[in-house]
């Protein structure tokens, strides 16, 4: 309807000048005839499409786009299979010497001698530890100084005969506590020598000659008086031999 409207007096405008022209013509040719006016002609196609336009500017830079965040932790995978063994590392600097072993069991009996040590029997042997032996026990003097033939037992703490005859035996024992020494011979008290404390630290001391026979036993033992030590400057020592034998 639009269209219509523009063009209807595009051409009536068309028509009357044609019309006009015309008159002038055959004005020209003959002055005797007019025809009457046309009507006015039907409005024209629309145009074909323009050409394409040039190509746009470059426009502005986007905005620049935000990183997306982490994701959370995924779960622990299983662990992988062990891996083949290293080599064999340098080697280490030595150890520090380490503590002497314990003592070892005394050995057995050695090989026959000739009479001079058949016939000899000695012993010195020491008490070394802080702690008073065991009441109505043989004292044990666990160190040996001197010890013929192992005639005296470091670990029972019985002196045994070998060789039959008259033996001395003596000890000279520190206290810290009153203290009496018996000496036994096969379970039987043969002497007793008792002291008791005037002084921190005093010495006391018995000796008795014996006969003994051969697999007769002697050790020392202590009652409840049992003050003797063996600490240092404070030793105690019990010594016995063979003064004549049989
Ligand atoms: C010393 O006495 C211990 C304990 O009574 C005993 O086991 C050991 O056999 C004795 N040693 C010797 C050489 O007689």
């Amino acid at each position: 309807m639009m269209v219509k409207n523009v063009w209807e007096p595009v051409g009536l405008g068309l028509a009357l000048l044609l019309l006009t022209l015309e008159t002038s013509v055959t004005g020209s040719a003959s002055h005797s005839c007019y025809g009457t006016p046309g009507l006015p002609g039907t409005p024209g196609m629309p145009g074909k499409d323009g050409r394409d336009g040039m190509k746009g500017v470059k426009g502005e830079p986007g905005i620049p786009a935000i990183p997306g965040t982490r994701g959370p932790k995924g779960e622990e995978g299983d662990p992988g299979s062990p891996g083949l063994p290293g080599k064999t590392g340098p080697m280490g600097p030595p150890g520090t010497r380490g503590d002497p072993g314990d003592q070892g069991q005394p050995g057995g009996p050695g090989m026959p001698g000739n009479y001079k040590q058949k016939h000899q029997s000695a012993f010195s042997v020491a008490r070394r530890t802080g702690q008073y032996p065991d009441k109505n026990a043989p004292v044990v003097f666990n160190h040996a100084i001197t010890n013929l033939n192992q005639d005296y037992n470091i670990t029972s703490g019985k002196f045994t005969c070998r060789v039959p005859g008259l033996y001395y035996f003596i000890f000279h024992t520190s206290q810290t506590a009153n203290l009496c020494v018996n000496m036994y011979k096969n379970r039987q008290k043969v002497a007793s020598f008792c002291d008791h404390m005037s002084n921190s630290k005093q010495v006391s001391s018995g000796g008795l000659l014996l006969r003994m026979d051969a697999g007769d036993q002697l050790w020392l033992a202590v009652n409840d008086y049992n003050g003797m030590v063996g600490i240092a400057g404070s030793d105690s020592v019990f010594s016995g031999f063979l003064l004549f034998p049989d």
